[in-house]
């Protein structure tokens, strides 16, 4: 079995794409046996729950509140500590894979050394090298589209996660074309969603089968 766990921050929609690829055995032995959220408040845990998937919240919260941000010292020590537990409780679950669908915390170093040898993949609005870093890729391409007047290729990705953010090696690419005042910012989020749900999905097979 390939053991999957799932980390989110949102709505859930890739979640549910996985999900849902599992109950129609796409995923083939890949089973998705934990989902972590870094909201308590995620409508992706409920999506988890309907699916008798078990949950975690590991909020970043906790650990920074009493800490002012003008101290950068002490914030940096807290995010050092929730990489800690954020790495407990992934590794509690063995897994063989780690998929971060609409997970919006950066996985720091102290995190990424701890799971060193399990692959983490990463859902990304954008393409390879476009707007890393970013929440607000989708707009950002959108946007640029309109103000040159030039049709864009933009578009999602999903990539290993390394240390630079959004910068690891591409393992599917989904290109969309942006033509300028052919659509709202709004349809345009719609196709990037919709290839998102399929892109979640083709990559977690691809590292699955590489194992
Ligand atoms: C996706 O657009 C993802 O690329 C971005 O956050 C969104 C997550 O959506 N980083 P959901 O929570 O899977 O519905």
């Amino acid at each position: 079995m390939g053991r999957i766990t799932v980390l989110i921050s949102g709505s859930g929609s890739n979640l549910q794409s996985l999900i849902d690829a599992q109950a129609q055995k796409e995923l083939g032995e890949g089973q998705i046996t934990c989902v972590i959220s870094s909201s308590k408040k995620a409508y992706g845990l409920q999506r988890a729950e309907m699916a008798n998937i078990p949950t975690k919240v590991c909020s970043l919260y906790p650990f920074v509140k009493d800490v002012p941000k003008s101290d950068e010292v002490g914030r940096q020590k807290c995010r050092v500590q929730f990489e800690e537990e954020l790495a407990r409780q992934v590794l509690e679950q063995k897994p063989d894979l780690v998929v971060c669908a609409g997970w919006l915390l950066i996985l720091g170093p102290h995190f990424l050394s701890k799971l060193r040898g399990i692959p983490i993949i990463n859902l990304h609005p954008a393409l390879p090298g476009a707007f890393d870093g970013t929440t607000h890729a989708i707009e950002m391409a959108w946007q640029k589209a309109q103000d040159t007047g030039n049709s864009l290729t933009a578009g999602c990705m999903v990539h290993y996660v390394i240390e630079e953010v959004d910068r690891g090696e591409p393992l599917i690419i989904k290109e969309l074309e942006i033509r300028p005042g052919q659509e709202t910012l709004e349809q345009y989020e719609q196709r990037v969603h919709e290839a998102e749900h399929v892109a979640i999905v083709e990559a977690t097979v691809k590292v699955l089968k590489k194992r």
